[in-house]
C-alpha cells in the first residue's frame, strides 16, 4: 500500500475545443478539433497522486448519467478508491466545456452540477477516511461549507492540509486560511485574493507573505515557468524549475498539487516534495489535456520514486 491521501472536490468532463481564436459574443466559429477527457481539480488530484503509487480515496459527487458512470469507472480502473463518490439524481455531473486557441490561452466554463450536492452530511461519512491520511487536499469547485467541514475533521484528526484556492474568488473566510496547513495558489489566484501584483519575484513574495498574514502554516505560490515560492515563518525560497516547451498547461496546477500531497504523504521534505512535484508537472505541460497528460510511475525518471517506502497500514 501507498502513502495515503484524502481528496474532497469536484469531478467533471472536459470538453475541449480547439479554435484558431476565441469567438466573440454571438458569434459562431468552427473549431479545428475536439478532445474529451477526465477533468475537475479534485479528480485531477486524486488521480495524480493515484498515478504515483499512492492509496487514494476520493470524496465527491456524480451524475447518473454517462459522464459520471465513466468517471466512476476511470477513478475505478486507477485504483482510487470510491466508497465516497456519491451519486445524485438531482444534477447532471460536472463539466467543463473549455476553448483553447492557436496560442495555447485558454476560457472554461465550469458546470460544477452534482458536486455542488455534495452534502456536509457525506464529508462527515468520510471522516475515517480523512483520518487515517497523511495528508487531506481541497479545493474551490464544491461549495465553501463543506471544504471548511472537511478541514475541520482533517484539523480535529491531526491531518495536514493543502487548500487549493482555485477557481478564486475574493473574499474566502478567515477560518479557511486558519484550517490550511499549506496554502497552495497560483499567480493569478494570489492577485485575486491579495489585489496585489506577482510579477516580479519581489512582488510574489509580499502577496504570499499577505496570504501567510491571513493564517496558514506555509504558503506555496505556484509561478509557472518560473517554479514556486515557498514561504513559511522562515521567510522565503524560491524553488525554480526546468524550462520546457509547454503545449497544453490545463490541469498543470491540479498535477502539481497532487504530486506535492503525495510526496509529503510519503514523508518527504517540504522542499524535497516541490521539487519533484515541479518536475512531474513540467512534463505534464507536454501532453495535451489534463488528465490525460499526466505521467504515470513507468514515465518519469526512476530516480523520482526510487525511495518511496510502501505506508505501513
Ligand atoms: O484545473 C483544470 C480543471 O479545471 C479542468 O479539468 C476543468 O474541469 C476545471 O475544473
Ligand atoms: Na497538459
Amino acid at each position: 500500500t501507498g502513502p495515503k491521501i484524502c481528496v474532497v472536490g469536484a469531478c467533471n468532463i472536459d470538453l475541449i475545443s480547439y479554435v484558431e481564436r476565441l469567438p466573440v459574443l454571438g458569434e459562431t466559429l468552427h473549431g479545428k478539433k475536439f478532445s474529451m477527457g477526465f477533468g475537475g481539480k479534485g479528480a485531477n488530484q486524486a488521480v495524480m497522486a493515484a498515478k504515483l503509487g499512492g492509496e487514494v480515496a476520493m470524496v465527491g459527487k456524480l451524475g447518473r448519467d454517462v459522464f459520471g458512470e465513466n468517471t466512476l469507472a476511470n477513478f475505478k480502473k486507477l485504483g482510487v478508491n470510491v466508497s465516497h463518490v456519491h451519486f445524485t439524481e438531482e444534477a447532471f455531473s460536472g463539466v467543463a466545456p473549455i476553448a483553447v486557441d492557436d496560442n495555447g490561452a485558454n476560457s472554461i466554463i465550469i458546470v460544477t452540477g452534482a458536486s455542488d450536492l455534495l452534502s456536509a452530511e457525506e464529508i462527515r461519512a468520510a471522516e475515517n477516511a480523512i483520518a487515517k491520511s497523511k495528508v487531506l487536499v481541497c479545493q474551490l469547485e464544491i461549495p465553501m461549507e463543506q471544504n471548511l467541514e472537511a478541514l475541520r475533521i482533517a484539523r480535529k484528526n491531526n491531518v495536514p492540509t493543502i487548500f487549493n484556492p482555485a477557481p478564486a474568488r475574493p473574499g474566502l473566510p478567515d477560518e479557511l486560511y486558519q484550517l490550511s496547513d499549506i496554502f497552495c495558489p497560483n499567480e493569478s489566484e494570489t492577485e485575486i485574493l491579495t489585489g496585489m501584483p506577482v510579477e516580479t519575484m519581489e512582488q510574489a513574495e509580499q502577496a504570499a507573505k499577505a496570504l501567510l498574514e491571513r493564517g496558514p502554516k506555509t504558503v506555496i505560490l505556484t509561478l509557472g515557468e518560473r517554479g514556486c515560492l515557498l514561504v513559511d515563518a522562515n521567510g522565503a525560497r524560491h524553488i525554480p524549475t526546468r524550462k520546457v516547451e509547454a503545449i497544453d498547461t490545463t490541469g498543470a496546477g491540479d498535477c502539481f498539487v497532487g504530486s506535492l500531497a503525495f510526496f509529503l504523504a510519503a514523508g518527504k521534505s517540504l522542499e524535497d516534495a516541490i521539487n519533484r512535484a515541479n518536475k512531474i508537472a513540467a512534463v505534464s505541460v507536454c501532453g495535451q489535456g489534463t488528465q490525460s497528460s499526466f505521467p504515470g510511475a513507468s514515465e518519469l525518471d526512476p530516480e523520482i520514486l526510487s525511495d518511496i517506502q510502501p505506508a505501513e497500514s
